[in-house]
């Protein structure tokens, strides 16, 4: 009996092996600054991330523009699709609704995104526009449906004149359903054209009109991104070039920027949605609008003149370019350009006249081959002339390695561009293999933005594997911030009936959110940057997977802090000594503040129902004359600050 007490003891202690460490931090030898755009997000319409997701728009199709006009709706009497004298030109279908006094009654039913989200007590903004045929009266009634087919919220509008107008009121909802629809019926005998319903729940974030959805929003802002890539991503190629986005369509009067598909719907044959498509509701003003709520800096990409090089082989001959290049020379016009330029104008009509300052553009997004460079040869020339110093992103391809982007790396020191994007999508294996990817890194030519990644574990989920081993990749790209300047996780959001890709680093369904481990690995970095780079050591080397730990260290001049980044992968727990060097200032309160994401499950994940079952703790060590020691838990992330006095 008393040696199985003592065999379980032994095999106890060795689950729970405490293995000592020490790294050595040198405080007296500040490295490399790091870029205060260092840690961002990338958005890009997919997953329904903007129609559908953070553009807070509640009706689907409410221009009749898809291709399938009735997409969305259910429409009941007489109803027809229309283009006779729109109301907008290019925008120009609507509907044309004919009550004859039948009981069946004449109107239509929104769908919304997978259905209509409803809190209790909350208002929506109901609107559309329309013209009474004979210019008599006519009564509406609006309508928001729950998921049991009850009326739980109901208004009326009444419609005179025979010319366009716009028509609103606000609703309120009896309860809370995460499935509605929208009812609109017209009551009164006569013909009506009707076009552009809409509806937006009062509160978007900062209440605007044509506002963006606010917990979405807020999530973001709790992230603290001191860049944003956008609008993406492929769909800034299009399948086709006429279906490229051109961030003119997307600003103006909403009402009247065309519709474009989205060319998510059916990218992936079994994940096909013939219902998603771009409104450009949330377009580069809102872009924009939305950096500077956040405090990140705008990073838009542009068309250079390729399609999707992976659905197509449609370009435009390099002679042909100057309208791409116009366009993309205009969109700094556009953030940038006094109110008296013509796009500087068009930002101060749309409520904005002082410039978004924006100071990096990328040139097309996984590009590869000659066909790219030669393209953007051409768009360099004429931006180093007119904008030297606007930052160029260009591609190195669309993987981490391989023949177009050894191909591409040399190019692009060659043409000179600021950044290189790079894009790796990989296995959680590979980013902690790939830990010291930048310290060999030739310092002399361009510098680096990881503008896509994720580790993709093999279920996709967005789980503590994943996040740990970006966790432990990104202490690389700490540790060479002086040649990593800007960083980006992708894709951004994801609804959770309606997405095309997985992992995503922000989830949500009509009324919820849920924040990934995936996320809180980035709002570590993002809220803990640091201003300089640390050396930080075991046995006199980097930190990069010795006993299964990743590290990272940089000080934070603004605050007098030391900040220390430690992910342990290894499946013991870790006993680590943190000895500083030149450590002359005490601590103070001789404590450091310790950030800790940590699960014993590695495949733990956030869900709807479980939001938090995965989140950052945080808790205090003391702090020594020459250091601090963390009991690190295997899987886990630690950010440590300490602060100088
Ligand atoms: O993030 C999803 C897609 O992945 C992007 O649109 C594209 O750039 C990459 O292939």
């Amino acid at each position: 009996m008393k040696r199985l007490v003592t065999i379980l003891i032994l095999g106890i202690s060795c689950i729970y092996a405490n293995s000592q460490v020490t790294f050595d931090l040198d405080l007296q030898k500040p490295g490399a600054s790091i870029s205060p755009d260092m840690y961002g997000v990338f958005f890009e319409d997919i997953n329904f991330g903007a129609d559908g997701g953070l553009y807070a728009e509640l009706v689907k199709n409410r221009s009749f523009e898809f291709d399938q006009p009735f997409t969305g709706w259910t429409p009941f009497g007489d109803v027809t699709v229309k283009s006779e004298k729109p109301c907008f030109d290019r925008n120009p279908n609507y509907i044309q609704m004919n009550e004859s006094g039948l009981r069946r009654g004449t109107g239509l039913e929104n769908e919304g995104f997978r259905k209509i989200g409803y809190k209790q007590n909350a208002a929506y903004n109901f609107s559309f526009y329309a013209r009474s045929n004979d210019g008599g009266e006519k009564k509406f009634r609006i309508e928001l449906v729950s998921s049991k087919e009850e009326v739980v919220g109901k208004g009326e509008i009444l419609v005179s004149g025979n010319e366009w107008k716009k028509y609103s009121v606000s609703l309120k909802s009896a309860v809370t359903d995460a499935k509605g629809k929208l009812r609109v019926v017209l009551e009164t005998r006569g013909v009506v054209d009707v076009d552009h319903i809409s509806m937006f729940p009062a509160e978007t974030w900062k209440n605007r009109e044509n506002g963006l959805r606010k917990d979405l929003v807020e999530a973001l802002y709790d992230l603290q991104p001191k860049v944003f890539r956008f609008p993406g991503g492929c769909i800034i190629e299009g399948n086709t070039l006429e279906t490229r986005y051109q961030w003119k369509n997307s600003v103006g009067p909403v009402e009247n920027r065309p519709l474009n598909e989205n060319r998510w719907n059916y990218t992936f044959k079994h994940r096909f949605f013939p219902d998603y498509y771009q409104t450009y509701g949330l377009g580069f003003f809102e872009f924009f609008q939305l950096c500077e709520d956040l405090g990140a800096e705008p990073l838009p990409v542009v068309s250079c003149g390729l399609a999707c090089q992976f659905e197509s082989t449609e370009c435009v001959e390099v002679h042909d370019l100057e309208p791409y290049i116009q366009d993309a020379i205009d969109l700094i016009e556009f953030a940038n350009g006094p109110v008296t330029s013509k796009w500087g104008k068009v930002r101060a009509e749309m409520g904005h006249p002082e410039p978004f300052n924006m100071k990096y553009i990328a040139i097309g997004n996984e590009q590869w081959g000659e066909g790219y460079v030669e393209r953007l040869v051409k768009f360099m020339e004429v931006f180093r002339e007119k904008y030297p110093e606007i930052k160029i992103i260009g591609s190195s391809g669309p993987f981490s390695d391989g023949k177009d982007f050894d191909y591409l790396w040399p190019k692009m020191k060659e043409l000179k561009v600021d950044l290189v994007d790079e894009h790796y999508y990989k296995s959680p294996d590979w980013f902690l293999k790939n830990a010291a990817r930048y310290d060999s890194y030739d310092r002399s030519g361009p510098k680096v933005f990881a503008g896509e990644y994720a580790g993709h574990h093999e279920t996709r989920d967005n789980n503590m594997i994943a996040a740990i081993a970006e966790a432990a990749f990104m202490t690389g790209l700490e540790r060479n911030a002086d040649i990593v300047r800007l960083a980006t996780y992708a894709p951004l959001f994801a609804h959770v009936d309606a997405w095309q890709w997985k992992p995503d680093l922000i989830w949500f369904d009509n009324l919820n959110v849920v924040r990934t481990p995936n996320y809180h690995v980035q709002q570590m970095y993002a809220r803990n940057s640091g201003t300089k780079v640390l050396p930080l050591k075991m046995n006199g080397g980097n930190i990069t997977g010795q006993d299964g730990l990743y590290a990272s260290s940089s000080l934070d001049e603004t605050s007098s802090e030391i900040i220390v980044k430690v992910a342990n992968t290894s499946p013991d727990v870790k006993e680590i000594k943190i000895n500083i060097n030149g450590l002359k200032n005490p601590v103070l309160n001789n404590r450091v503040e310790i950030t800790v994401l940590h699960s014993t499950v590695p495949e733990a994940v956030n869900t709807l129902e479980k939001p938090n079952n995965v989140a950052p703790v945080h808790t205090f060590v003391d702090a020594g004359a020459n250091g601090f020691t963390i009991k690190a838990q295997s899987n886990a992330f630690y950010v440590c600050r300490l602060k100088l006095k």
